[in-house]
């Protein structure tokens, strides 16, 4: 088939889903990455297709603490973040909500940048988590253009400290997540696209084994 036809199918798709949103295949659904991934513009897209809500986990604790993110840094240090990040997400795992989580960079982590086994239990258990991963070329170009206007407190140890925190989070996003979706190359309506078909098969192989064993 041309390209131009598959696109302007697929686009008819598209459109006929964010009319009619329909169930996601998993209930909790966690989107994982560095800072600069796109996390939260991917949650949106592929929020329109589904009948989730979007929570952002960061928008979330600022709400609960009264104050951004870079006050409760501020004030309480890392610790007092990474704890409210571990008490929230708790307490969204265990709501029955159909979401899709839009985490923070560190989820997978304590304040002293040990790997937190209990925050990745509730996203391997609780949540259907997907490793976001762009490669570390891009991420930090991305991140050095984003720095000028961004209110993300910096990690401790500068432009090395960045680096280092992104090799280090790279296998606990592996250990975390159930999927891994590669979108160095893509923007985030094809991203959320590639989240999307991946979905769908993995759903559509779980059906037909199951079959096979009725
Ligand atoms: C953090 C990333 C931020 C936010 C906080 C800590 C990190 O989220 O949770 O500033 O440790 O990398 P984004 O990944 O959305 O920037």
């Amino acid at each position: 088939m041309p390209r131009r036809e598959r696109n302007r199918k697929k686009t008819n798709r598209q459109q006929k889903e964010k009319k009619n949103p329909v169930h996601a295949p998993f209930k909790k659904i966690a989107l994982l990455g560095f800072r600069g991934a796109g996390k939260s513009s991917i949650a949106r897209e592929l929020s329109g297709r589904w009948q989730s809500r979007v929570v952002s986990l960061d928008r979330e604790i600022e709400e609960k603490a009264g104050m951004s993110i870079e006050e409760i840094v501020k004030a309480g240090g890392w610790q007092r973040f990474r704890a409210l990040e571990k008490e929230l997400l708790n307490t969204i795992s265990e709501t029955d909500e159909e979401i899709i989580l839009d985490t923070g960079g560190g989820i997978i982590e304590n304040a002293d940048g040990s790997t937190s086994e209990e925050k990745i239990d509730i996203l391997k258990t609780r949540f259907f988590s997907i490793y976001l991963h762009v490669d570390d070329d891009r991420i930090l170009r991305r991140l050095q253009k984003l720095a000028e206007n961004s209110s993300r407190p910096p990690l401790p140890g500068g432009r090395e400290g960045l680096k280092e925190a992104l090799q280090r989070r790279k296998p606990a996003y592996h250990e975390a997540a159930s999927a891994v979706v590669e979108i160095s190359d893509v923007h985030p309506p094809d991203a959320a696209e590639r989240i999307y078909q991946l979905l769908k098969n993995r759903t559509e192989a779980g059906r037909k084994n199951q079959s096979q064993h009725e």
